[in-house]
């Protein structure tokens, strides 16, 4: 199971990010009355404040944020209240430095940032276990609070740790895991440069070493380590909360980063998981040249990811201004109609919630360039105009609240194999460039896609509501992944695999059976021999039918078994005329073995040979730079038509249907205005 939401909105709402503590007081009340004006009827607050709830150790003042609720509680607006958790205060970390984060060289990660904790010093457990409980026991019941936010993005900015108290946490994990010495020697395959570990007290979190290499299957172990503590982290904050609030408040926490089991965490802690979503940074903040893919619209595809987590999800921070902190990242401002395009982007991907950062520019610190709704002076504003024109709309999309997101297909991921990206660079090569690859395929050819996580406890149904399945390269394979793809594959599904697949195993060391691994019975081929391509040739290509198709990066030289269907050869170099597309019938459904990585082009052709391409086709005509999302509830679906760009985009509708703005019927040649975005029921 991927999800185990247990909270959803159940009308479209608007929110935004406040900081009570950034303003003078006499500006509280008109920003909460201007918020309400807007339809902002929630905010998010407290998640940095925890000098003003325990200016000094153990001496807890609530005066503050009393107030501010009170003041909530009376016009009406409602409260997430955050854990201040990512901020631990200087008096805490100057009096017990064990708590600070270490670089793998050592250098402590002073006071003065945030999220400069680790999350395995027991006296920070227990400091956060003090102030939760303490604003728990305070506000569990305030009536203006509907939901609680724990911490702040965990892992985010850092989510690698290399403190005294994370490798005594270290070795209690792999104690946890492995028993004994020799089983973890065994497993880490220490024989190979002679790291034998002899004694517990000899075993670190990764450390610095000559060529800046670490033993690959000790950093996999510890990035499932990293994440093992992280949500220990949020459980420990979220079983305190439990106790105390008020029955139908929600608890979330915000933002989706690395080394963390996300789909985890969810189900273990959470009732409702939210996502920042900040488009701009897909233009390279740092460096313009560091843009990636599709621009803003690439965002769609961290939203594929989070609908994974959680089908509908909420988002915490929305991007509403330039980004740009004092030191860095340097973002244009929205173009007009973006700040609304990006909030639909949210909503078509299954967001109900949509709340912007901030409702205005911090005017110290960090984030002074890091722009909200209002700016510094708080005047009325273009964004503001926006986004009331947002709030016009989102109360007419009220229908579709709680709607499913339609996928027609699935990609399918899972953590050991994306730490294993992290850790092997071979992996990570073809894994993110396959990825990309499909999500654009997707995009410009609008057959929209979820994603799915293997995970210990998924279960056929998970995979079984889709018709066909993309696991693009599962290095890693276990027995139990396998034995539910084949009963995927027995009822009906159609299975996709890329190259690379199977040759390792759970502890990320290459298995002695021919590849496809333990995958083989499953896909029919066999793999003698591999390569990456080479750069001193052609790019290479193999026929399929009569087109070509693109062989990208890395080629599995396959053979295919007997009742295996060769769907393509190479064509070129030594390996020219081998197998690389093969089709291999498997129960009621059947398996595609692609010895390449997938790139927009290659997917576009399997998509199209296996009939789900543009399943919209009949309904809707788009250009590529229009993307298609439909959500669906209740027998009606809704089409959400966005344009990325700045010039207007001419669609034809090719079956009548409602513009949920408008309200009219509508069909033929349909313009969509720059950065306009169009929802139809049908
Ligand atoms: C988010 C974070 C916010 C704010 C924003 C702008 O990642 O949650 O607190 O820092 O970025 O930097």
């Amino acid at each position: 199971m991927n999800s185990k939401q247990t909270f959803q909105w159940n009308e479209m709402t608007m929110g935004t990010c406040y900081y009570p503590e950034h303003w003078d007081k006499s500006m509280w009340k008109s920003d909460l009355e201007r918020m309400l004006e807007a339809g902002i009827s929630t905010i998010r607050i407290a998640e940095f404040a925890w000098s003003k709830f325990e200016p000094l150790e153990g001496e807890f003042t609530f005066a503050f944020f009393d107030e501010f609720l009170e003041l909530c509680r009376k016009t009406g607006m409602k409260v997430i209240m955050g854990t201040p958790t990512a901020t631990p205060p200087a008096w805490l970390t100057s009096k017990y430095p064990e708590v600070l984060n270490r670089r793998i060289d050592g250098t402590v990660m002073e006071h003065g940032g945030r999220r400069h904790y680790n999350y395995n010093a027991p006296i920070y457990q227990e400091l956060c276990a003090r102030i939760v409980t303490k604003l728990g026991e305070h506000y569990g019941q305030h009536p203006a609070i509907v939901g609680w936010q724990i911490d702040n993005e965990i892992n985010c900015e850092v989510n690698v740790f290399y403190s005294a108290a994370d490798t005594a946490a270290f070795r209690k994990f792999l104690q946890d895991t492995y028993g004994t010495l020799e089983e973890l020697n065994q497993a880490w395959g220490t024989t190979f440069w002679n790291q034998t570990y002899t004694d517990w007290e000899q075993v670190f979190v990764p450390r610095h070493t000559p060529s800046g290499n670490v033993n690959p299957h000790l950093e996999l172990d510890y990035y499932r380590f990293v994440s093992e503590s992280a949500i220990r982290f949020c459980r420990l904050q979220t079983d305190i909360l439990r106790r105390y609030v008020r029955k139908g408040v929600y608890i979330t926490t915000n933002g989706m980063f690395g080394n963390l089991d996300n789909h985890k965490m969810e189900k273990e802690c959470l009732d409702v998981y939210t996502y920042d979503s900040y488009p701009s940074f897909a233009y390279g903040l740092d460096s313009p040249s560091d843009g990636e893919g599709l621009g803003d619209r690439q965002w769609s595809r961290n939203l594929n990811e989070v609908r994974s987590i959680c089908p509908h999800f909420g988002i915490m921070e929305q991007q509403s201004g330039a980004n740009g902190w004092n030191n860095r990242m340097e973002g244009p401002a929205p173009r007009p109609g973006q700040l609304k395009l990006w909030s639909m982007q949210s909503l078509a991907h299954g967001a109900d919630y949509i709340s912007y950062f901030r409702w205005r520019t911090c005017t110290m610190g960090t984030e002074i360039y890091w722009h909200g709704i209002l700016d510094y002076d708080s005047r009325d504003n273009r964004k503001l105009a926006e986004v009331k024109e947002f709030r016009a709309l989102q109360k007419k999309l009220n229908p579709i609240c709680g709607a499913d997101y339609e996928a027609a297909f699935a990609v399918v991921k899972d953590y050991d194999n994306e730490w294993d990206c992290t850790v092997d660079a071979w992996h990570r090569r073809v894994s993110y460039a396959s990825e990309q690859g499909i999500f654009e395929a997707s995009e410009l050819y609008h057959t929209p896609y979820d994603v799915v996580y293997l995970q210990k406890d998924s279960e056929l149904s998970d995979l079984a509501k889709y018709p066909v399945l993309i696991y693009p390269h599962p290095s890693l394979i276990r027995e139990e992944q396998t034995a539910l793809l084949k009963a995927y594959t027995e009822q009906g599904g159609t299975l996709i695999l890329g190259c690379r697949s199977g040759y390792k195993d759970e502890n990320g060391q290459c298995v002695q059976i021919p590849q496809p691994g333990l995958l083989a019975e499953l896909t029919g081929t066999d793999v003698p021999e591999w390569t990456f391509t080479s750069l001193a040739e052609p790019p290479v290509f193999g026929s399929f039918g009569e087109e070509k198709m693109e062989a990208p990066i890395f080629n599995d030289l396959m053979k295919a078994g007997t009742d295996v269907k060769v769907l393509a050869t190479y064509d070129a170099t030594f390996y020219a005329g081998t197998p690389m597309l093969t089709e291999h019938a498997y129960g009621r459904g059947k398996v595609l073995h692609l010895g390449t990585s997938f790139s927009r082009s290659n997917t576009r052709q399997l998509l199209q040979y296996l009939g789900i391409l543009e399943p919209y086709a009949d309904m809707v005509e788009l250009p590529e730079n229009v993307e298609l999302s439909v959500r669906s509830k209740d027998g009606k679906q809704w089409l959400f038509l966005l344009n990325y760009t700045s010039t207007a985009q001419t669609v034809t509708i090719k079956k009548p249907m409602t513009c949920m703005d408008c309200g009219k019927t509508v069909e033929g040649t349909f313009t969509l205005e720059p950065y306009g975005a169009a929802v139809l029921e049908c």
